[in-house]
């Protein structure tokens, strides 16, 4: 079935320039970047947007973080996308992360893993949501 998911290109990988190397590791991997932008998250936003983590003893170092500097949030479609850019992303600490992965080429730490991707196909409905409207979508 082919399914949309939520990515963000974090502020760790547009720091060091490595949104279009990012990108071509996406496209490869046959995801269809079929909407992206490059935006700055308030902190509220970032609040808003990791709720589910907010128990969490990083969450302030998290959300500061993900604040910090422009992100490039992103729609890819694909067959199976949701559990695939989890895969191509790679276990979320890096030291975890499989050869080839996004998140052992490029992430730096647990917290400036390079990218983010829906867990779930509701997660990805309500991120996708959360940072897009409808006219901005082509079905
Ligand atoms: P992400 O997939 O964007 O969703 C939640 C994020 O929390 C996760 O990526 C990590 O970057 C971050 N995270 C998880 N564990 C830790 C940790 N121990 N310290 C800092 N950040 C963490």
């Amino acid at each position: 079935m082919i399914e949309r998911t939520f990515s963000i290109i974090k502020p760790d990988a547009t720091r060091r320039n490595l949104t279009g190397e990012i990108n071509s590791v996406i496209e490869a991997a046959g995801f269809r970047i079929v909407a992206q932008k490059r935006i700055k998250i308030t902190l509220e936003q970032a609040k808003t947007f990791y709720a589910v983590h907010s128990s969490r003893p990083f969450y302030g170092e998290l959300c500061e973080f993900l604040s910090s500097d422009p992100v490039i949030v992103q729609i890819l479609e694909k067959e199976n996308a949701i559990e695939d850019y989890r895969t191509l992303m790679g276990a979320t600490n890096p030291a975890d992360a499989a050869e080839g992965t996004i998140r052992h080429r490029f992430a730096l730490s647990v917290g400036q893993n390079s990218v983010h991707g829906s867990d779930a196909a509701e997660t990805a409905a309500s991120e996708i949501k959360f940072f897009f409207s409808d006219i901005e979508i082509i079905e």
